[in-house]
Parts: C-alpha cells; sequence; structure tokens
C-alpha cells in the first residue's frame, strides 16, 4: 500500500498502523558532508562551502514538517572535527554563533523545538549558553524537533553512557543484570526521542562517521552524490520517496 497522507492527523494514523512500504519516516539523520568539495570546485576557500551549507540547512529545516518528519538531525560537527586545522574549526564555530544568533527567533516563530546532542559542555561558554538557551526558549513547541549534533561522536557518546553506568552501579542505583538496551538508551544524548528511520549522506561518501551508531541499528542508508551545499528541499523529498519504498523487516520476515 502506497500511503500518501495529507496531513499530520492522517500521517499520525498511518505511523500508528505500523511502517511499512509508505509510511513516512519519524526521524530523519543526516551527515551533512562535502561543503569542502562544494568550495574547491568554485575555486573558493573552504569557508564558503559552509557558508553555503548553511543556507542548504535553512531549506532542509523549512521543508522538513512539510514531509511529516517529526526529528530531524543534522550533523554539524564531530568530535573528530577538532583534527581539522585551527582556522577552519574557528570558521565551523563562528558560522554555529552566526546560525544560533540569526535563526533562533524564527525557528521558535515556526514552532520548531531545539535540542542537541554531543558533548556540549567541552564547546566555548558563549556558544553552551546560547544552547541553554534556544533550548529553553523553544522547549513546548511541537511542529518539528531539529536536533543539532555538536561535537557528536557515538563512541564518545557510548563512552559517557557506560561511565554513567558504572557510576550507577558502584553507587547501588542499578545492578549490572539489569543494564538493558532501556537502561542504554535513557543515557544516550538522544534519550526520548524516536531512532532514526532514514541516515541520510551527502557527497558520495558511504559510511557513518561515528554517527548515531546505536540508534541507527535499524535505520535505512540513501546515500546521494549531492553535495550538502546542493542539498535542498526536493532531495530531501527524493530521499523521503526513496525510503517509502524499502522494505523493513528488523530481522523478522
Ligand atoms: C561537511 O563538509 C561539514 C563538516 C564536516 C563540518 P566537509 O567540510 O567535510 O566537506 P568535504 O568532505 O571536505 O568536501
Ligand atoms: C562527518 O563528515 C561529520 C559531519 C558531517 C559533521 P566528515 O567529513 O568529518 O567525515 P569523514 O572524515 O569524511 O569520515
Ligand atoms: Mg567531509
Amino acid at each position: 500500500m502506497s500511503l500518501r497522507p495529507a496531513n499530520r492527523d492522517q500521517l499520525r494514523d498511518a505511523l500508528a498502523a505500523g511502517d511499512g512500504p509508505g509510511a513516512p519516516p519519524r526521524h530523519v539523520a543526516i551527515i551533512m558532508d562535502g561543503n569542502g568539495r562544494w568550495a574547491k570546485a568554485r575555486h573558493l576557500p573552504r569557508v564558503m562551502g559552509h557558508r553555503k551549507g548553511v543556507e542548504a540547512v535553512r531549506k532542509v529545516v523549512e521543508a522538513a514538517p512539510g514531509l511529516g518528519i517529526e526529528v530531524l538531525t543534522l550533523y554539524a560537527f564531530s568530535s573528530e572535527n577538532w583534527r581539522r586545522p585551527a582556522d577552519e574549526v574557528s570558521d565551523l564555530m563562528g558560522l554555529l554563533r552566526h546560525y544560533l544568533r540569526t535563526e533562533i527567533a524564527e525557528l521558535h516563530a515556526n514552532g520548531i523545538r531545539l535540542r542537541f546532542i554531543g558533548d556540549t559542555a567541552a564547546l566555548s561558554d558563549d556558544v553552551t549558553l546560547m544552547l541553554d538557551q534556544a533550548r529553553t526558549l523553544t522547549a513546548a513547541n511541537t511542529k518539528m524537533t531539529l536536533v543539532l549534533a555538536l561535537n557528536y561522536g557515538s563512541h564518545d557518546e557510548l563512552l559517557r553512557v557506560t561511565r554513567a553506568l558504572a557510576a550507577d552501579v558502584a553507587a547501588g542505583r542499578i545492578a549490572p543484570a539489569a543494564i538493558d538496551a532501556a537502561a542504554v538508551e535513557a543515557r544516550l544524548d538522544t534519550a526520548g526521542l524516536p531512532p532514526p528511520d532514514l541516515v541520510i549522506r551527502t557527497s558520495g561518501e558511504q559510511r557513518l562517521s561515528n554517527f548515531l551508531m546505536w540508534q541507527a541499528a535499524y535505520a535505512e542508508l540513501v546515500f546521494t552524490d549531492e553535495l550538502w551545499p546542493d542539498f535542498g528541499a526536493a532531495s530531501l523529498a527524493a530521499a523521503v520517496a526513496t525510503f517509502s519504498q524499502r522494505d523493513r523487516r528488523y530481522g523478522g520476515r
């Protein structure tokens, strides 16, 4: 059956009926890659690619709710991206500050709830302050949840979960035998969010690069050759359409 729900109520019914072929993804996560190559192809400095990448973020965030997406997670800066030259890291942090300063009010007006995953405590104090303010301001919004992955890496996240569990065991709050998937998930940065149904990676690379490795266990993967600055509403719709053709089995038959 091919479901083309026209509004969110129909969509919710479709989701309640299961996620067979045709159902839209509740949670889409994107590895936004290719800014550097976009700039290089135009003989421009890399930062121009990152700037253009922010424009693609705006387009995708605007288009996502209309496609029935409830949660959109964007991989903006990985825990391994600190390995880049200091000037590029500083350009990326500058763009993040600019994005937060200029977009939060409009995101809030559009009913978007903001969340952040990754070790954000390790970012500059002014950035963590802006993140806290954005989270608090938008906490009650319901149109869509936008999750920005900042200083995020699955290994780092799972190490933090492991330490938290070890501390709980040491303090007698949980028995080792009581540690189950729910206990891990409650301590992940994504606690309370549904797992990603669809992970998209741009730029032709076909790897996860340490992104949502626990959460994406049964995600459908869509790889596109498009570079992130060229990605937009139509590209997102195409990936969602591809997703809708997939038959998800979760190990069953
Ligand atoms: C993605 O583009 C942005 C971040 C990883 C922050 P890249 O900067 O990785 O672009 P390429 O992969 O070098 O083309
Ligand atoms: C993944 O892209 C991280 C983000 C998109 C933020 P990278 O460009 O850092 O990944 P690798 O190094 O090619 O695996
Ligand atoms: Mg890259």
